[in-house]
């Protein structure tokens, strides 16, 4: 029998295009032998659809088309089972699932809040979990952790937009302490937005104000100079870890833009085609470095699946940097396991066993009794009468 996977895409994220070309490209390269391919389309307000119709990347250039050939839907649980089910007076299950595999791309979808949904309502799912997506999504989060394993990061420091405020020249002090060039992010973004190379004061608070509008969360990093990006791809769970190729990115410009990422490059070939070169033109010690830092990255964070992590390296002293780590890459990185004879379909396959071992394990463990303790609760009058 067929697995049955529902493929999540899309959300309210800045990243919606991008997963939309992520999911599809999965749904391609699946081995329509071994799985049932639901499509799950989640609109950017949020609203979820499902339907065949939702596999052809055409019917996105068209929402009202889209909206009148796929079926609103909520993912339920029954019985210990899973379903779409329709939203409109007479409710009918549309499709049972087995099995969800989010492919999503930056807020409210690849953070951990997706993931907590799945797991509130209990069902297995490919990818790395609530704690592991959250952390990833914030670079100040991300960044304290690697700090507090020995794992390198550059300078930076951060702060709420509210404190900035209050006081900006306090910390406009603290980042020019750091030393131009600075580059100025949002926490939570991806995909260069909100993101600004700044080389004077002026500039700076420009970019803090700009940054801001996107997040209350901003970081200010010191700038890495003769910069070589490379970046490596992680498959596996915390017992075990596989290292793909590494890559290096061809910067256009002094940083990867919106555009060098998704627009720049072939469309046909989605993001795989923005200038790379595998494998990376460094020597054996710069290698294992990245690897070691990469495997024990994955391991704090505690992911699953596949992601893709980002260095930073400065070519003269050869210092290497993490930069931060996409849990649920563009692609799912599938062109960085090719080269070493893994097909796309075998990465897909791979993903979804993961997820099902996942799943398994975590059933194993106790979470919960059975013994009912308030079987003998006896309305708000009882709370107030107990004495703890
Ligand atoms: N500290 C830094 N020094 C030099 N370049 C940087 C630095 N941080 C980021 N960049 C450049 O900006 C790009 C985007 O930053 P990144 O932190 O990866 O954000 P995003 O989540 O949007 O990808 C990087 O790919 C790199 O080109
Ligand atoms: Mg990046």
């Amino acid at each position: 029998m067929k697995i049955k996977v529902g493929v999540i895409f899309g959300g309210a994220s800045v990243e919606h295009e991008v997963s939309i070309i992520s999911a599809l490209q999965a749904i391609k390269n699946m081995d329509e032998s071994k799985y049932q391919i639901i499509p799950i389309y989640v609109d950017k307000k949020g609203v979820w659809r499902t339907g065949e119709v939702l596999k052809d990347i055409n019917i996105y250039k068209d929402l009202d088309e889209l909206n009148r050939f796929s079926t609103k839907c909520i993912l339920i649980r029954n019985d210990n089972k899973f379903y779409l089910q329709t939203t409109g007076l007479i409710k009918r299950y549309k499709y049972e699932l087995d099995i969800a595999f989010p492919i999503v791309h930056g807020t409210n979808m690849e953070d951990g809040k997706l993931q907590g949904y799945l797991e509130t309502i209990g069902i297995p799912y490919v990818g790395s979990d609530v704690t592991s997506s959250a952390i990833g999504q914030d670079k100040v989060m991300q960044k304290a952790l690697y700090k507090s394993i020995n794992l390198p990061v550059c300078d930076y420091i951060w702060f709420y937009d509210f404190d900035y405020n209050q006081d900006s020249l306090e910390y406009l002090k603290k980042c020019e302490k750091l030393g131009y060039p600075l580059i100025v992010k949002p926490a939570n973004l991806g995909s260069s937005v909100g993101i600004k190379v700044v080389n004077n004061e002026v500039e700076l608070r420009e970019a803090i104000k700009d940054a801001y509008s996107y997040d209350k969360k901003i970081l200010v990093e010191k700038v890495v100079s003769n910069l070589k990006e490379v970046n490596i791809s992680v498959l596996g769970n915390y017992k075990s870890q596989e290292l793909s190729l590494i890559e290096e990115v061809n910067n256009t410009n002094h940083m990867l833009t919106y555009e060098d990422k998704y627009i720049n490059g072939n469309k046909s070939k989605g993001l795989s085609s923005s200038k790379r070169k595998i494998p990376a033109d460094i020597n054996n010690k710069l290698k294992t470095k990245v690897e070691e830092i990469a495997r024990n990255a994955f391991k704090a964070l505690g992911n699953s699946g596949v992601v893709r992590i980002d260095f930073l390296i400065d070519s003269k002293s050869n210092e290497v940097l993490i930069n931060e780590i996409n849990t649920c890459p563009g692609s799912l990185s599938f062109y960085l396991w090719e080269p070493s004879n893994k097909k796309y379909s075998d990465l897909l396959d791979e993903l979804i066993k993961i997820g099902i071992r996942n799943y398994q394990e975590k059933i194993k463990k106790i979470n919960s009794f059975d013994s009912n303790i308030l079987s003998d609760f006896n309305g708000t009058k009882g709370v107030k009468g107990t004495k703890f």
